[in-house]
């Protein structure tokens, strides 16, 4: 009797790319990225980040600083420092941030988020906000990597090794670490929204549960993906956090399968990216969900409307049960009901999947992408 050892194989998990491991892998990251970080009664404790409540209370700016991928779990950051916080967050790709001439002060807390810790732009930023006297936290993955060495504190994301190129699981962990960050600058910072916030961490520890839910639903997403091989570009749209979420999916497409893609904030998409909509072109739309923001949601839905009357093929992201896009949708990729600040988590994994099971039905390797490195420790 001879089994047939592999050992690439039994690395992958059985899988035949990394990649696609570690988009299984991520309510297990997730997991990990919460462990011994949120207790029962919902208190956060964060000590390994070596800033002292003191020091918190007394920040009046966030920058947030990266590149790439993680530059997009900034993004949604900001959204959601902002809104519990009330402290003004900016958020710059570590390239531009560097060579400009940004203002940083001791009561600026610099948060710069990278997986690898390495990214040379991102670490010549850490390196200049010190020098201005700002606090630093790191948001990385790898232990001891130079960024949280160079920092004043660090929230590892505990995500595990991550070998795919493109970011799958450590985007969606650096996503919850940047929440921890927000709901404990809240929390010692005392501000009104007590309930909201506790609702939210309650929210934040089930993200596990319902990544496992969303990864039980995407066949149909693979198979629309391989429909898709001979599209010439794709186009992404989205709202609030939904914005840097349609970022995050054209980024995956162009990284892994090569194509054209791109992405607009939908209420942009009257001031010129309309003009763009032909005939048969796959627009991917990110619909924010309807809790507390029922506005921006039913303007989502006429810009559906809109595209789909000039020839789109519609693929729309929706919370279940959102009856209103049906009609609109040529695709329809439904995900848990989440809060609205929290969606990112959810609505990140179809597309990580799509543009996954578009690249390999063009015959790519999603794992080493060409022309692309895991970690740029160059200019
Ligand atoms: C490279 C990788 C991207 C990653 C970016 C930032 O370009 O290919 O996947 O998002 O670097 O890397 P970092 O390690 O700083 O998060």
């Amino acid at each position: 009797y001879y089994v047939d050892w592999d050992a690439s194989a039994a690395e992958k998990g059985g899988y035949d790319y990394f990649m696609l491991k570690e988009i299984v892998e991520q309510p297990y990251a997730v997991a990990d990225t919460l462990l011994g970080r949120v207790g029962v009664d919902g208190t956060l404790t964060l000590d390994e980040m070596r800033l002292a409540p003191h020091e918190l209370r007394q920040i009046s700016k966030v920058v947030i600083i990266a590149c790439g991928t993680s530059y997009h779990a900034g993004l949604i950051a900001k959204y959601a420092i902002e809104h519990w916080c009330r402290i003004p967050c900016e958020v710059e790709v570590a390239s531009e941030f560097r060579y400009r001439d940004p203002i940083l002060d001791s009561q600026t807390l610099v948060i710069a988020i990278s997986q690898s810790g390495e990214s040379m732009d991102t670490l010549m930023a850490v390196r200049y906000a010190r020098e201005q006297h700002s606090r630093v936290l790191a948001i990385c993955n790898v232990n001891g990597s130079t960024i949280p060495r160079e920092s004043d504190g660090v929230l590892y994301t505990h995500a595990g090794p991550e070998v795919g190129v493109a970011a799958t699981k450590t985007f969606l962990t650096q996503l919850v670490a940047c929440y921890l960050v927000g709901l404990y600058l809240a929390q010692v910072r005392g501000l009104k929204f007590g309930d909201e916030i506790n609702a939210i961490i309650e929210q934040l520890a089930r993200m596990p549960e319902q990544v496992g839910r969303v990864l039980e639903t995407v066949e149909p997403v693979r198979e629309l993906a391989r429909s898709l091989a001979d599209a010439k570009t794709v186009l992404f749209l989205g709202r609030h956090v939904g914005y840097p979420v349609a970022m995050e999916g054209a980024l995956k497409l162009k990284e892994l399968a090569y194509m054209h893609a791109e992405a607009f904030a939908a209420g942009e998409l009257k001031h010129g990216p309309i003009a763009l909509i032909e005939e048969g072109l796959p627009v991917v739309v990110v619909v924010p969900s309807r809790e507390g923001r029922g506005v921006l949601h039913d303007k989502i839905v006429s810009n559906i409307q809109e595209i789909r009357a000039r020839g789109a093929r519609t693929i729309v992201i929706a919370e279940e049960g959102d009856e209103s896009v049906r009609p609109y949708s040529d695709a329809l990729i439904e995900i848990p009901s989440v809060p609205t600040l929290l969606q990112p988590i959810v609505a990140t994994v179809p597309l990580q999947v799509f543009a996954c099971e578009l690249a390999l039905a063009k015959g790519n390797d999603v794992d080493q992408p060409r022309n692309l490195a895991k970690s740029v420790t160059v200019e």
